[in-house]
């Protein structure tokens, strides 16, 4: 018996987190957030002393990343062995070099591994995973599958909200670079044959955590 997986991708900025760790929730199914594993093991390269921008460096990274999704109630809190990284993996100095880190033929490799054994081993009904490439290479075959989109303006504004203290023009130039860095590695931006669509540019919060709902029973 597999779980249903819900495949959700999406730009920076979009919502795919939130929206789907909710949908996730009121499901009652689990939930895999896959950026914060790239996160996770670019906090990992940093802690090491590695130059996260020599690719080898950060392959050689892989064998010592002790990656841990928290098993706290809401099951959203990352661990790098014994430490807590849940909040430090959102710090600004991490999304600057996460993207070096993600396009390392190796390291997505590897972290496509993890992620299919903790779909696998899911004992929930089913389970919400988000990132780029899931609709498209993680679980190409998921029977439900999503980009999560919003225009540009809408998708800056809701990230400076989140990063209090920071401004907002530098979020916004720090979020495009990453997108466009990212790109070059999966298309997120466009939806692959059979994914469906959610623009949530004129949706609040709740009306998107709908929609998404309205995709998966849909499918069922
Ligand atoms: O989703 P989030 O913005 O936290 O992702 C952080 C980074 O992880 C992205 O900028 C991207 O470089 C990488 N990523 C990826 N493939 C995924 C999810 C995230 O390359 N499926």
């Amino acid at each position: 018996e597999y779980p249903v997986v819900v495949a959700i991708d999406g730009p920076a900025g979009s919502g795919k987190s939130s929206v789907s760790k909710e949908v996730a929730r009121r499901l009652g199914w689990g939930f895999l957030d896959t950026g914060a594993a790239y996160r996770a093991l670019a906090w990992h390269a940093s802690a090491s002393g590695v130059d996260t921008d020599d690719a080898a460096s950060v392959v050689s990274c892989l064998d010592s990343f002790d990656y841990r999704i928290g098993t706290d109630p809401h099951g959203y809190a990352v661990h790098v062995g014994d430490t807590d990284v849940t909040e430090a993996i959102r710090e600004p100095g991490i999304s600057a070099v996460v993207s070096a880190v993600a396009r390392v033929p190796e390291v997505r490799t590897h972290l496509i591994e993890v992620f299919r054994a903790i779909m696998a081993a899911e004992e929930r009904p089913g389970i919400v995973v988000e990132g780029r490439d899931i609709t498209t290479v993680v679980a190409p075959d998921a029977p439900v599958r999503i980009l999560l989109t919003a225009s540009e303006a809408v998708r800056m504004a809701r990230r400076s909200a989140e990063l209090v203290g920071h401004s907002a023009a530098a979020t916004g130039a720090q979020l495009r670079a990453r997108d466009a860095a990212d790109s070059k590695v999966v298309d997120f931006m466009n939806a692959a044959e059979g994914v469906t669509t959610v623009d949530s540019t004129d949706l609040d919060f709740d009306a998107t955590v709908e929609a998404v709902l309205a995709v998966i029973r849909d499918a069922q």
